[in-house]
């Protein structure tokens, strides 16, 4: 949820930090902070509410280090506030700590040894930190005195600490427990990071935690113990990413730049999975434990959720193999009757997700087979599950997500045509994947640049509304889940996604004058039914727009899409709907990529 990062070895750690910070921003931005020292026993402690432009704006020219570390937060316990930022101090000024994630016993471990101590925030990693000062002060190491903590954290915890002695300035002490978190191999130096992307300017080179493990980061030196105090020996994996894939070039807001970019990530999952005699690259492993499965269960959350909606729909269509779709947050605790050959497949564009880490979680530990679907080269879904195809859709910023959306969905539909080829059904014959998803890049193009005409709608549609409703049947009721979510989360317009033929069954009644009601007309078998319960809405004073492919459009429509193959309207149809958000969001001056109380990747339950 938060970022952090962590270098020693370097002189200027406090611009490493911050380029290391921005990076890690979508990952929350109510508050900041960063701790550093060089080795002449000079240490600074800068901390600001809000964004690290602000927290940047408080630190002097005189502040300079070659060992530090850094975060971003998404508030969990305690109000975003200068006190409540990290990096939390101990009592006695000796250690410095920063944290991603939640403790579960945090008010326990307060009460049992801490009743002396004055706390100066309202967070459940200030009282780690006062613990680890509370040992050491009893003639413990430092080492022994955060390993004794870590043992007290009770496992419905989640954290990756970065906690520095400042009787060692250039020694960072690590610890990984669920959170996600790499450490950065240089010459000389050494970094420490949440996500590979905050520190490409420094390496390519990270090595992955498992967790329970420790680590003792020095300028030349990278020790790893287990749970044990066991030695560990890892090497490192290479991240090919380019930094600059993370900027945001000429576009005011990523949210827009990977809007734009979705075109070229159909062609890009063409070119890594489909040859050019039309045989689809996956590995046969992978289709073959699918095919021996008697039932997929697809399990993600948010937009990813939403991608499997459409997944399900390819892969009982063209594969015609049984497939469920489950929020992770309730699968995890109220899973339900499996069949006896269950398959699971994780959507999950960062890959850390962690509603779904504690679904694998359970699979793993029932011997279950399972498929991560991920933007995220060895993310924690990716590496802990059995096997990985990743979207090659480039580092996706913007908290909303729109090209990870439509990749996901490309790649589900080349998984059902690979499995339907296999399981030899005709639906399958039939489904040119190669050539409708150069149809679909081709209308997503067309859409994406007559994107001026969404912005005319949006503001006439949705200059000050608090409510809408995008409404649809089948396949398009799976696209306006994920046109609502988008509106909701970057427009703060509380907005449904709904079965068109269940608004007369109630929620009609919410419906009034000037009510924006989006209708999304796409599958020729229930069209005519979106048409007549608009018709509904208008008749009580809705402000209908309509959103219909070319075949099936009327005149008057407002947005009309390309055609495309039945079962892959959701990746044109979606697109007027992702800027429709962008601009709604931008015409009430919010920060589109950035809305409030949201993050990027979800790391705590
Ligand atoms: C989508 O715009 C949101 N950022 C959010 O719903 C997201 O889809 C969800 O948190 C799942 O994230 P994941 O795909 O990284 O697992």
């Amino acid at each position: 949820m938060c970022g952090i990062v962590g270098v020693t070895g370097k002189d200027n750690a406090v611009q490493i930090l911050l380029k290391g910070l921005k990076r890690l921003e979508y990952r929350g931005y109510d508050s900041a902070g960063i701790y550093v020292n060089d080795q002449d026993g000079h240490e600074y402690l800068v901390k600001e509410k809000g964004r690290i432009a602000d927290l940047e704006a408080e630190i002097g020219s005189d502040v300079h280090g070659s060992t530090g570390i850094g975060h971003t937060r998404w508030a969990t316990h305690g109000v975003p506030s200068k006190a409540n930022a990290h990096p939390h101090v101990s009592a006695d000024g000796r250690y410095y700590l920063v944290h991603n994630g939640m403790i579960g016993n945090f008010a326990e471990l307060k009460k049992q040894y801490l009743s002396d101590v004055t706390f100066k925030s309202d967070t459940d990693t200030e009282v780690i930190v006062q613990l680890i000062a509370k040992f050491a002060q009893t003639g413990m190491a430092t080492k022994a005195a955060f390993k004794k903590v870590l043992n007290l954290i009770d496992d419905s915890s989640s954290y990756s600490f970065l906690l520095i002695d400042n009787q060692e300035p250039n020694t960072l002490y690590v610890a990984k427990n669920k959170s996600p978190l790499l450490i950065g191999v240089g010459d000389g130096f050494n970094v420490v990071c949440s996500d590979a992307l905050a520190m490409l300017d420094q390496t390519h080179d990270f090595i992955e935690l498992i967790d329970g493990e420790t680590v003792i980061v020095k300028p030349d030196s990278i020790l790893i113990e287990d749970t044990d105090g066991k030695r560990i020996e890892r090497k490192p994996f290479h991240v090919s990413t380019d930094a600059s894939a993370a900027d945001k070039g000429a576009y005011p807001y990523y949210m827009l730049k990977e809007i734009d970019e979705q075109p070229g990530v159909m062609r890009t999952l063409i070119k890594h999975y489909i040859s050019e005699d039309g045989s689809i690259k996956i590995d046969d492993n992978i289709l073959q434990s699918l095919h021996q499965s008697d039932r997929i269960y697809i399990v993600a959350a948010g937009t990813s959720y939403h991608a499997g909606l459409v997944g399900k729909e390819l892969l009982e269509k063209v594969a015609k193999i049984p497939t469920e779709v489950h929020v992770a947050s309730e699968f995890g605790y109220n899973p339900p009757l499996l069949a006896a050959k269950p398959f699971f497949i994780f959507l999950t564009q960062s890959g850390e997700t962690a509603d779904s880490r504690q679904v694998l979680a359970q699979v793993n530990e029932q011997g279950y087979q399972s498929l991560t679907i991920t933007n995220v080269e060895n993310s924690t879904l990716s590496r802990e599950a059995t096997y990985t195809l990743l979207l090659y859709a480039g580092p996706e910023i913007a908290v909303a997500s729109t090209k990870a959306y439509t990749g996901q969905i490309a790649l589900e539909a080349i998984l059902a045509k690979a499995l339907g080829e296999l399981r030899q059904v005709a639906t399958a014959a039939d489904f040119d994947v190669a050539k409708e998803l150069t149809k679909v890049a081709n209308g997503e193009q067309e859409l994406v640049d007559e994107k001026k005409d969404i912005k005319k709608i949006a503001a006439a549609l949705l200059p000050t509304t608090r409510n809408a409703f995008y409404i649809g049947r089948s396949i398009d009721y799976d696209i306006v889940q994920e046109a609502a979510l988008k509106l909701k989360e970057v427009s703060y317009i509380q907005t449904e996604g709904f079965a068109s033929g269940e608004l007369k069954h109630g929620t009609i009644s919410l419906i009034e004058k000037g009510t924006p009601v989006l209708a999304v007309i796409t599958d020729k078998h229930t069209a005519k039914h979106t048409r007549s319960n608009a018709q509904e809405v208008m008749a009580r004073g809705a402000n209908v727009v309509f959103i219909a492919s070319r075949s099936l459009a009327k005149d008057g429509d407002q947005i009309v899409l390309p055609d495309v193959h039945p079962l892959l309207t959701p990746l044109v149809a979606i697109v007027p709907c992702q800027l429709m958000a962008y601009y709604a969001s931008l015409q009430r001056g919010y920060d589109v990529d950035k809305p409030r109380n949201l993050a990027k990747s979800v790391t705590v339950e």
